[in-house]
């Protein structure tokens, strides 16, 4: 099959043949559809997160099913070959002491095997050079014609959804679920803010009106990104090119500042900015990841004395999250179409990342190997 492979970070992605991966025990072999193009694949490539090399990134998958691993009987007839499917970038372990709670969203498994060594759950990689040398996963390595996912990561996806569009259902979207959902537990009538429009902030804004919240300002640098989130139902924008956007944000809520603020670029400014954004007991939730060892400026005593919370949010809990997210989008809460601007061939993911890399994709770009 093809893999577009990184050799080492700062490299550009290059596409390989290398041999079609075998699922094993509870594992599902996909035939990719498309993937989407991440900012977390971004961060792996300019070594701002450590990942071992070389690699094949890509988080975020449609496909079709083409075959099973050992031990998934039960789920045979659901999984039946060609039955298009959908997965998210956390593949749950099933077993940890987060795992067991539910909380998929913190398994300690795949974070210690996926993410630190670029491996599945017995240690190893199920994917290799020709020449029998491994080459780590990051989730399940999606920009290759075809991938492993192990079964608790595999959901159907319902009828009429878009095979192509839908593959980011499985970041941008699952992580802004994950986000309104739990950490902010957004209420109906409730003010937020969402600073950074990009895939996943700009999913946000779906969801946050799926949600009830009664004024969505999105914040961002770029006029364009900012019509876009107009289109997607915000009530007010921002551009902090051009003002201030704390500032801005005071303003268009009457001098209280909103309920919940969403960062979801992963700077120490736009951090700051957030939390100065929350009025009297808000909650800031952190989205955006930033290069290990950054820290960000918030102020002490007005937080404290506010009564005020910063809360982490990595994705979602993806068993029980992901099929809730599928009946959202099959009833129109969300449209993955919308949010879908460009697509790239897998020759073309290279250049799909470096056109992130200069902020011009609006909404999210997906890569149809
Ligand atoms: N927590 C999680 O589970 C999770 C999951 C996925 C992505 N992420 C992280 O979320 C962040 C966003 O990812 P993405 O794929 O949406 O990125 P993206 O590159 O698509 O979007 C970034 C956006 O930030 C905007 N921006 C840049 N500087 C700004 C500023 N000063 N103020 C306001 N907006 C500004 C850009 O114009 C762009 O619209 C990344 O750090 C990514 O790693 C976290
Ligand atoms: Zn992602
Ligand atoms: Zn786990």
């Amino acid at each position: 099959m093809r893999a577009a492979i990184l050799e080492e970070p700062h490299g550009d992605l290059k596409v390989e043949e290398i041999p079609v991966p075998e699922p094993r025990r509870g594992e599902v072999l996909v035939k990719v559809t498309a993937c989407g193009v991440c900012h977390t694949d971004l961060h792996v490539i300019k070594d701002e997160t450590p990942f071992p090399t070389p690699a094949v990134l890509g988080h975020e998958i449609t496909g079709t099913i083409e075959g099973l691993g050992p031990g998934l009987e039960e789920r045979a007839e659901e999984l039946s070959e060609g039955t298009p499917v959908a997965s998210a970038f956390i593949m749950p372990c099933g077993e940890c002491q987060y795992c067991v709670k539910g909380r998929d969203d913190v398994c300690e498994r795949f974070i210690a095997y996926n993410r630190l060594q670029g491996v599945l759950y017995d240690g190893e990689t199920r994917l290799h050079r020709g020449d029998g040398s491994p080459l780590s996963m990051y989730s399940m390595g999606g920009f290759a014609e075809y991938a492993v996912v192990p079964a608790t990561d595999v959901f159907v996806l319902p009828e009429g959804l878009p095979a192509e569009e839908s593959s980011i259902l499985g970041c941008a979207v699952f992580t802004a679920f994950g986000a309104v959902r739990h950490a902010a537990d957004l209420r109906p009538g409730e003010r937020v803010a969402i600073v950074a429009m990009g895939g996943v902030g700009s999913n946000m804004v779906q969801l946050a009106r799926a949600f009830g919240a009664s004024q969505v300002i999105a914040v961002d640098i770029q006029q364009e990104t900012l019509d876009a989130a107009k289109d997607l139902g915000a009530t007010d924008t921002v551009n902090g090119s051009e003002e201030d956007a704390v500032e801005r944000v005071m303003e268009l809520t009457d001098g209280e500042g909103v309920d919940v603020a969403f960062e979801a670029l992963g700077s120490p400014e736009t951090f700051a900015q957030a939390v100065g954004m929350l009025r009297v007991s808000g909650r800031m939730v952190a989205v955006g990841i930033a290069p290990g060892g950054s820290t960000a400026p918030v102020e002490i005593f007005p937080l404290v004395r506010k009564g005020q919370r910063i809360i982490g949010s990595y994705g979602a809990r993806t068993r029980t999250d992901m099929p809730e997210l599928l009946r959202l989008v099959a009833r129109g809460f969300l449209e993955p179409k919308q949010m879908v601007t460009q697509r790239f061939s897998l020759d073309e993911a290279d250049a799909a990342y470096k056109a992130l890399d200069r902020g011009e994709i609006v909404g999210r770009a997906v890569v149809v190997p």
